[in-house]
């Protein structure tokens, strides 16, 4: 039998001793019958009830709350925040039983938290296996209670318009067979929005108020091997607690964890790369064995390294295996080892499309009394950065430019509820517009949204709060800032520190403590050291849309993420009569005051519009705030899509983009916003969902999509006209023509006849036909570069409305239960040229094994319900999202039907 002192021995031998020691500990080493590591999904089976009004659910609350009912629909979001709201209850709350769930991210032992004695809700039917559920909601998660209902007023716009407030309870019961006793059983929960807290079996076992993070639970005091086991989560929505729609319900993946007593704990694995290059890099990991048992234990841990595939397959080559190590765990108590060892010519992981996010797998065996006890895997990526102030990121030694979007966490018509395809089309998308990387504003993402960004290599900022001590919203999160900040910052960086696509952590979004000199900046400090302690190989960052060079807080951070600053905000033409925060151009300001610190713009732009919606006349300017007569309609709730109109703090993207040609230091940013989300529906708020997207809510691309494509894709040959072509109203009328085109030169023909050449500018992003006068036909651009002929299109007047055409992004789909098809349904003339201003009605129907998730038509002011089937085309286009049935492969065919037109039908293969 292996022994602890012969592996002792056998580590000061000879690299010919250490090769030999590996496969001495394989081939001796004892392996378990079952799986020593279990993650089982429990998404499936639960029961679900709602509170019709949260005022009169059960008094089980985390903390008391002021009653607060503000309207905040109003709210500019550059609105300084304003003093945090705390108020001290009279009523036992249970507070005091979540806090120690936090426990392993407090640094400070003194400051952990112990529970109270008793079980607060014992008593409580929902939390009782006897209690019968057999009426409450079947669901499965990841589940948002919020986007399957009807859209109502009662919910504020900026929310979303969408019932994500309120009082909520799952209930599964938990297959513990009673071989399971000795192991240790915990639950894994992704993301649950919000204030989670966790019964099993009658017993509060804890839980975890910010709906964002990931969170872990020991259950193993609790369980019942071999019985039954009831789990009872209560979820809790407060009203007035987003500047987004955040979603309500377990809205990400659950899992039951199940180890033996010694194991590797809480993503505890590390592993960071360094001195890389092509030739050689180091690798660097630490490993942290949890002993959850009542003897000291000692263990030794060997790590072996293969390689992935691209698509995250472990490929069966064993790259190198670090040098065994050996540790004493003492009884209920987490020891952390070390070790490194040089990979020679790694396959690096980069950014697309110059680099290959190549991967490795990293499978950590944790063996004890000559046993394997754990083995864990971290997949992970060698890549070189660096974060020059003068020149820019380097990734890999490349010089890679920030063309960044930021991303909310909804899916528009699926809500909240994560779906891995969803979030793939999304970058896919926005790959297509010359994205690489991403902000996640303002929270930690989806777990599978990172392994989607170390797949298809995106880089990626990740965020953790939009608010601190002061608030922005009633009910955010400076309610729990003072009890969780360490927690929700030390758990941020724990899961998602070996993710090769995330180069720097954010604490923070324009928060208030930038209004709160010395004392804010203290905070930042503070916030910024928890980061370092947790990652000293990411610089940190948070945004800025107040704070100048001379003020206190930019000097706290490593990197300066500068929010709209950078272009000056409410100083030009066009904008000085606006009312809020108001400053020049800062750019050189913070690169003078910080000549070391690499500057982004975390946010710019701010640009809206309506996809294929327009309004004349057309501003002769290159960006205005949006206005009544400005690119505006507070009526028809209509931003016009010449993409020139803004938010009163942005600038439109031809301002943005000279702007940054003008300060070659910044090493590039991040626009407001890639996709529209739900919410926030500036500039109006009778809306259900923003205006900001280059793309729809639907996914449907806006006219800006492709003026950030012919900036951020040089190489590709494109040309893209608006508006379109069908004005019947607008015979002899002026009607501006602009193209966004790669090339540098275009001509452009109304029926044949040039309307003339032009070539853009120094800072100029798209070219102008601003006095055309319309007349029905054809409008044909010819784009040039370098004088070479480079690129075609057109838009004609289509004919009238005759048929339907349905398109599916993919036809063979996963029957899983997840996997979806994206089915774009289109009302065509009779040559199939879509019709821009269609607006019909449309039924849509499913046979086979399939069903109809969602529907939309990307309009913010589209206010039938997601579920439903009927739904108008918005300007030519409606969306149809479909899943197969989990188990039932087979055909699905998706019909839509409009009176007086042709049907349509789309067929998707759904295989095991
Ligand atoms: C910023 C804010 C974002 C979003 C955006 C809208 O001020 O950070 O969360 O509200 O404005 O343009």
């Amino acid at each position: 039998m292996y022994s602890i002192t012969s592996f002792r021995r056998q580590r000061q031998l000879s690299v010919f001793g250490f090769f030999f020691a590996i496969l001495f500990f394989y081939s001796c080493t004892e392996r378990p019958d079952h799986q020593v590591r279990e993650r089982l999904s429990i998404n499936d089976g639960w029961r679900f009830f709602k509170y019709d009004d949260a005022k009169n659910a059960d008094g089980l609350i985390y903390d008391v709350r002021s009653d607060i009912d503000e309207d905040i629909d109003q709210r500019e979001a550059d609105d300084q925040p304003v003093e945090g709201e705390w108020v001290e209850g009279e009523e036992s709350v249970l507070k005091a039983w979540i806090l120690p769930s936090g426990n392993d991210f407090i640094k400070d032992s003194a400051k952990r938290h112990v529970r109270p004695e008793g079980y607060p809700g014992f008593d409580f039917p929902f939390v009782q296996a006897s209690f019968d559920d057999g009426n409450w909601e079947k669901v499965n998660l990841p589940h948002d209670w919020g986007a399957r209902e009807p859209f109502t007023y009662e919910v504020s716009g900026s929310m979303g318009r969408l019932p994500s407030h309120g009082v909520a309870w799952y209930r599964r019961s938990l297959d513990v067979p009673s071989s399971d006793a000795g192991r240790q059983i915990y639950l894994e929960v992704e993301g649950a929005m919000s204030y989670a807290m966790v019964w099993l079996n009658g017993h509060l076992v804890g839980g975890w108020p910010y709906g964002y993070n990931s969170w872990q639970l020991d259950l193993t005091p609790y369980i019942i091997p071999g019985g039954k086991n009831q789990l009872a989560i209560r979820l809790d929505n407060p009203p007035i607690s987003s500047r987004w729609y955040p979603g309500g319900g377990i809205y990400r993946n659950m899992w039951l964890i199940k180890t033996e007593p010694v194991h590797v704990g809480q993503w505890g694995t590390f592993i960071t790369t360094r001195d890389v290059s092509e030739e050689s890099a180091v690798v660097d990991l630490e490993v942290t064995i949890d002993n959850k048992s009542n003897e000291n234990a000692d263990v030794e841990i060997v790590t072996f390294i293969y390689e992935l595939d691209l698509n995250g397959n472990r490929t069966g080559k064993r790259v190198i295996e670090f040098a065994p190590q050996s540790a004493n765990v003492a009884a209920g108590t987490k020891t952390a080892v070390n070790s490194s060892v040089t990979i020679a010519n790694p396959r690096l992981w980069g950014s697309l499309p110059t680099q290959i996010p190549n991967r490795y797998l990293a499978v950590t065996e944790v063996q004890k009394d000559g046993k394997v006890v754990d083995v864990f895997e971290t997949p992970f990526g060698i890549r070189s950065l660096e974060f020059d102030a003068v020149n820019g990121l380097f990734l890999n030694g490349e010089h890679i430019y920030i063309k960044g979007v930021n991303q909310h966490h909804d899916l528009g018509p699926l809500g909240a509820a994560f779906n891995k395809r969803a979030a793939e089309r999304q970058l896919e998308i926005l790959r297509e517009a010359g994205v690489n990387s991403i902000r996640m504003a303002h929270n930690p993402p989806a777990p599978e949204l990172l392994e989607l960004t170390d797949k298809m290599g995106f880089l990626v900022v990740n965020e953790v709060f939009d608010v601190w001590e002061r608030r922005k919203v009633p009910f955010d999160f400076h309610l729990i800032f003072p009890d969780w900040y360490e927690q929700d910052l030390r758990s941020m960086v724990r899961r998602d520190r070996n993710h090769p696509s995330v180069i720097m952590w954010s604490y923070g979004n324009e928060v208030g403590e930038q209004y709160t000199g010395v004392d804010g900046a203290a905070l930042s400090q503070k916030l910024n050291d928890i980061l370092k302690d947790e990652d000293p190989t990411r610089p940190t960052t948070a945004s800025m849309n107040f704070a100048k060079p001379d003020m206190p807080m930019p000097a706290t951070m490593d990197i300066i993420s500068l929010n709209y600053q950078g272009e000056g905000i409410r100083i030009h033409p066009g904008y000085e009569h606006l009312q809020g925060i108001r400053t020049h151009p800062l750019y050189s300001e913070f690169h003078e005051t910080f000549p070391n610190k690499m500057i982004i713009s975390s946010e710019n732009a701010a640009a809206l519009s309506i996809r294929g919606e327009y309004l004349f006349p057309v501003t002769p300017n290159s960006s205005a705030p949006v206005s009544d007569g400005i690119g505006g309609d507070s009526e028809s709730l209509i931003v016009c899509a010449y993409e020139l109109y803004t938010a009163n703090f942005g600038s439109s993207v031809d301002r943005v983009f000279a702007a940054k040609a003008q300060h070659p230091f910044v090493a590039g940013g991040f626009v407001w916003s890639g996709w529209d989300y739900l919410g926030e529906p500036t500039p109006y708020y009778d809306a259900r969902s923003t205006y900001f997207g280059i793309v729809d809510l639907a996914g449907f691309k806006k006219n800006r999509f492709y003026l950030y494509q012919s900036h951020w894709r040089p190489e590709l040959p494109m040309a893209h006209i608006l508006p379109h072509w069908n004005w019947p109203d607008r015979v002899g009328k002026v009607t501006p023509v602009h193209v966004f085109t790669s090339g540098d030169e275009a001509e452009l023909f109304l029926n044949g006849v040039s309307l003339g050449r032009k070539k853009k500018g120094e800072y100029e992003y798209r070219l102008r036909w601003d006095d055309v006068v319309y007349e029905p036909g054809e409008l044909k651009v010819v784009a040039y570069k370098n004088g070479e002929e480079w690129a075609q299109s057109f838009v004609k007047t289509t004919g009238a409305a005759e048929s339907l055409n349905a398109e599916a992004d993919r036809d063979r789909i996963k029957a899983d239960g997840k996997d979806l098809s994206f089915v774009t349904i289109s009302v065509t003339d009779e040559d199939g040229f879509v019709i821009p201003d269609a607006k019909h009605p449309l039924r849509f129907s499913i046979e086979g094994p399939g069903e109809i998730v969602a529907t939309d038509s990307g309009d913010p002011r589209d206010f039938e319900a997601f579920p439903s089937n009927e739904r108008n085309a918005f300007n030519g286009l409606s969306l149809v999202i479909v899943r197969g049935i989990s188990g039932k492969p087979g055909i699905i065919r998706v019909m839509a039907e409009s009176d007086g037109l042709k049907n349509a039908v789309a067929e998707i293969q759904t295989v095991r």
